[in-house]
C-alpha cells in the first residue's frame, strides 16, 4: 500500500496534471479592456463563492466528526465571510453595485451540489473542496494576480496579501485531512474518486463561466 504521504503528494501531482491549461476563465493573450472585464467577471465570482463557501463550511461541520479535521473548519469559515466582505468592498470602489448581481448558474449549480454532499464522508468531502477545490483556487489566484498586475494593481495587492494566504491555509487542511484518513488503498480510492469528480465538475462551471463572460451575460 501507498504510504496516506506519499498519496497525497501523488494526488496533488495528478490534480496538477488535469488542471494544466485548463483554467479559461482569464486569457492572458487578450487585449488590457478585455482582460479587465475579465477579471471584473472573476470578482464577482469572488464575491458569490466566498458567501457560498462560508455557507458551505456551516453545513459540514456538523458532518465532520473527526475532532482534529473539524476543529481547522471554524477558521477557515472565518476567513471565507472576510474575504466576501473584502471583495464586496472592492467591487464596489470599482463603482459596482454587488447587490444587483444576477445570479452565477453554474457556480450556484456547484455549491448547492457541495452541500447537497454533507453527509458524505470526511475524507470525500474534505478530497472534493478543501483538497481539490482549494488548491485549484490558490492556482487561479496566481493567474488572477498576474493578470491584475498591470490592469488594475490594487485589486492585485488586495489578492496577494489578504486572500491568497488564507487560501493556501486551507488547501492545506485537505492535505491534512487527506494524510490522516487516505489511510487503507480503499481509502485512497475514494479520494482519488472524490477529487475526479469536483475537478470534472469545477472544469463544467470554468467553460460556463467563460462562454458567459464572453457573451457579456
Ligand atoms: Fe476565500
Ligand atoms: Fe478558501
Amino acid at each position: 500500500m501507498t504510504d496516506a504521504r506519499d498519496f497525497v503528494r501523488d494526488l496533488a501531482q495528478e490534480n496538477a496534471a488535469f488542471w494544466r491549461d485548463r483554467d479559461v476563465r482569464l486569457d492572458p493573450a487578450a487585449p488590457p479592456a478585455v482582460r479587465r472585464e475579465q477579471i471584473r467577471y472573476r470578482m464577482r465570482q469572488g464575491v458569490y463563492n466566498e458567501l457560498r463557501s462560508v455557507e458551505l463550511i456551516a453545513a459540514w461541520i456538523p458532518h465532520v466528526p473527526e475532532r482534529e479535521i473539524r476543529d481547522l473548519l471554524p477558521d477557515q469559515l472565518d476567513d471565507e465571510q472576510r474575504h466576501y466582505q473584502l471583495l464586496r468592498r472592492r467591487v464596489i470602489e470599482l463603482g459596482e453595485d454587488p447587490d444587483a448581481y444576477r445570479p452565477l448558474p453554474e457556480w450556484e449549480t456547484l455549491f448547492d451540489w457541495l452541500v447537497a454532499c454533507r453527509a458524505r464522508p470526511t475524507l470525500e468531502k474534505l478530497a472534493m473542496f478543501q483538497f481539490a477545490g482549494e488548491t485549484q483556487s490558490c492556482e487561479g489566484f496566481e493567474t488572477l494576480i498576474a493578470l491584475a498586475q498591470e490592469v488594475d494593481p490594487e485589486t492585485a495587492e488586495l489578492y496577494r496579501t489578504r486572500i491568497l494566504p488564507d487560501e493556501y491555509l486551507h488547501a492545506a487542511i485537505g492535505r491534512r485531512a487527506l494524510t490522516l484518513l487516505a489511510d487503507t488503498p480503499a481509502a485512497q480510492a475514494q479520494a482519488r474518486a472524490a477529487c475526479r469528480e469536483m475537478n470534472e465538475r469545477i472544469f463544467a462551471a470554468y467553460r460556463a463561466h467563460r462562454v458567459r463572460v464572453d457573451r457579456r451575460a
